[in-house]
Parts: C-alpha cells; structure tokens; sequence
C-alpha cells in the first residue's frame, strides 16, 4: 500500500481535526469493534470490556498515542510501529482478519464525528493509511 502526497496531506489534516479526541474516538471505535465483531473481544479476555469501562478507555488512550506517532511517521511505518509489530503478532498472536474490523470501526467512529470533513477523499486516504498500519502490525504472524 502506497500513500500518495495527496494521501499523506489528507490524513495529517484530518487527524489534526481529531486532535484531543484521538483517544476517545479510538475507545469507541474499539467498543464498536466488540459489538459488531464479537470474537475480537476473545484477546481481551483480562478486559472489564462493559460500556465506557476504564478498560476500554485506557487502551483506547494506547491505540490513539500508536496512531498519532504513525500519523507523524508516514514515511517510516514499520520502524516506527516496529515494537508493535513484534507484540501483535509475537506474543498476542493476533490473527489478521481482526484488524480490519478495527480498522473499519475507526473509520465509521471518525465518519460520526467528522461530518462533512470525512470527505470521500480524507474516507479513502484514511482507509489506506489504516491499511498500512495494519500491514505493519501484521507483518510478522505466522
Ligand atoms: C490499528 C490497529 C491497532 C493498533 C494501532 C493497536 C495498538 C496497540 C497498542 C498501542 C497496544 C499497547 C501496547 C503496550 O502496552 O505496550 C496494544 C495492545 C494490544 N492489542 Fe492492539 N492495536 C491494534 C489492533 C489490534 C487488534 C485488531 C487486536 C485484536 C482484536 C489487538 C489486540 C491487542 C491486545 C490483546 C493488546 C494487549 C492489551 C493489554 O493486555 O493491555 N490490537 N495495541
């Protein structure tokens, strides 16, 4: 996956827009997540995962943090989520497929909170540069 100028314009501006709400936005992307794709919630099996649960908070919080550092890194994913990489699909073993329901649920979660700023153009720009990410972090499941 390749991000274009346009691409990489696209997503730092709208992830400007998000600002301090990266780590609620990605909280309930994640809640989201585990309603509309119930076998994610079996890698939190130590998570209280009920509504609005410190939990679900805190890790939202984490994924925000990896999303700005990746935002502020676009021309160098895979060093910058290196570690990352290496816990997902090292230790956590987490199976590919997963992250595109996350991925898909930031995007919907960005779309209800960014109206008519989520163009079109920013939606596909944001779907690729989650598509990157979400390479990266998987790039070493076996
Ligand atoms: C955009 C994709 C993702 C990002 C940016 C991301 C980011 C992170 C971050 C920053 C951490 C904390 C690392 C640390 O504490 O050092 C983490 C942990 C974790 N992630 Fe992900 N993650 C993503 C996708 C997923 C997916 C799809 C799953 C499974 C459905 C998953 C499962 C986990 C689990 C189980 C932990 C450990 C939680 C804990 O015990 O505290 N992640 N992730």
């Amino acid at each position: 996956m390749v991000l274009s100028p346009a691409d990489k314009t696209n997503v730092k501006a709208i992830w400007g827009k998000v600002g301090d709400n990266a780590a609620a936005y990605s909280a309930e992307a994640l809640e989201r997540t585990f309603s509309s794709f119930p076998t994610t919630k079996t890698y939190f099996p130590h998570f209280d995962l009920s509504h609005g649960s410190g939990d679900i908070q805190g890790h939202g919080k984490k994924i925000g943090e990896a999303l700005t550092l990746a935002v502020d890194h676009l021309d160098d994913l895979p060093g910058c989520l290196s570690k990352l990489s290496d816990l997902h699909a090292h230790k956590l073993k987490v199976d590919p497929v997963n992250f595109k329901f996350l991925c898909h649920c930031l995007l919907v979660t960005m779309a209800c909170h960014l109206c008519k700023d989520f163009t079109p153009e920013v939606h596909a720009s944001m779907d690729k540069f989650l598509a990157s990410v979400a390479t990266v972090l998987t790039a070493k499941y076996r």
